[in-house]
């Protein structure tokens, strides 16, 4: 009986929490919502995962929970907070709890594409980011990026006009919700998982991703389409409380922090090629991908970016003139 209850038990774990952490090694939970591969933050969780565990045997030992099957993005700050998960990356955008510098990234039509995001993250107002919620006990490590966001829906999406009167499924962005009313559509807030159940029974009309994340995500299956409007760049934010980097010994935080610079630089690097894959393997699926002319796309540029104006003392001017410079 003892056997078949501990059996029924394991069944709950998800495999991936399997990395066999010794009794003696300092545990930390990576909890996030995307794939595990073809995703760029699955696979750099992955990694960072694989190198620590082998690097670093004996002091520190990551367990990676992928796919939301620990915590929603609005609920892992709160994890992180009480010590339940010591590691999570969710989207830049997704922090205006905490620090509404972040919404940065979600300013439609700033980023033209990953080398000005790079320049930016290592700009002087991109690292302070980093430690701006040291007051809720929380320490960035590290930005992670994803890709450029493209517009789908359940009709043709060319003009912004063709968006008028559809409800999109949107994050926890007060930007992402006010350019979508731009649009005259109306957001509506959803967790990353119920996005495909909600495209799927109409509960929404359209949503707004990456190519990693429609493809593995399957979004692509019951939409008409994808529009390449690239008007928003998707980056992660790493974070960890400073409980835990406070409880390492030095030298376990140097290495620490060591390889989660290098696996995020390296994944970083590898991300433009990952969201590549999925866009074609979406056109290898069947999927519709939509390009725009540059006169289409300076329709949806009039239609967005006047969101810019309300946004700007909440995020902080110097913020945003920083990263608009990061294009040049
Ligand atoms: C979303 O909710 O659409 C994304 O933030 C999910 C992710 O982590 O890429």
């Amino acid at each position: 009986k003892i056997i078949a209850t501990t059996l029924a038990a394991a069944t709950f774990l998800p495999v991936y929490a399997h990395a066999n952490c010794d009794e003696n090694e300092t545990v930390a939970k990576f909890s996030h919502v995307t794939a595990s591969s073809g995703h760029p933050k699955g696979e750099m969780a992955a990694a960072l995962a694989e190198r620590v565990n082998k690097e670093m045997d004996g002091q520190l030992c990551i367990e990676v929970y992928p796919n939301s099957t620990l915590y929603d993005d609005d609920k892992v700050m709160e994890a992180l907070i009480l010590g339940d998960v010591q590691l999570a990356a969710p989207d830049a955008g997704k922090f205006g709890a905490y620090t509404q510098e972040l919404e940065v990234f979600n300013l439609p039509f700033l980023f033209e594409g990953t080398e000005a995001v790079d320049v930016f993250t290592k700009s002087e107002e991109g690292q302070e980011i980093l430690n701006s919620m040291q007051g809720n006990g929380i320490s960035g490590l590290a930005y992670v990026y994803n890709g450029m966001r493209g517009f789908s829906a359940n009709k043709p999406l060319i003009h912004p006009s063709d968006a008028e009167g559809l409800k999109f499924r949107v994050t926890t962005s007060d930007v992402t919700k006010s350019m979508i009313e731009e649009l005259e559509a109306t957001p509506q807030t959803l967790a990353f998982k119920e996005v495909y159940g909600a495209l799927q029974t109409g509960v929404v009309d359209g949503q707004e991703n990456t190519w990693s994340n429609i493809y593995s995500q399957k979004f692509f299956e019951v939409q008409d389409g994808i529009t390449e409007t690239n008007h928003q760049f998707l980056t992660y934010f790493m974070v960890t409380s400073n409980q835990f980097l406070e409880s390492l010994d030095d030298e376990t935080r140097e290495e620490f922090l060591a390889i989660v610079d290098e696996v995020s630089t390296e994944y970083n690097n590898r991300s433009n090629a990952i969201n590549e894959e999925a866009k074609q393997k979406i056109i290898e699926a069947g999927g519709t991908v939509r390009e725009l002319t540059s006169e289409q796309r300076q329709e949806w540029v009039d239609a967005m970016k006047p969101v810019w104006n309300q946004f700007e003392d909440t995020i902080g001017a110097n913020i945003i003139e920083a990263a608009v410079e990061s294009n040049k």
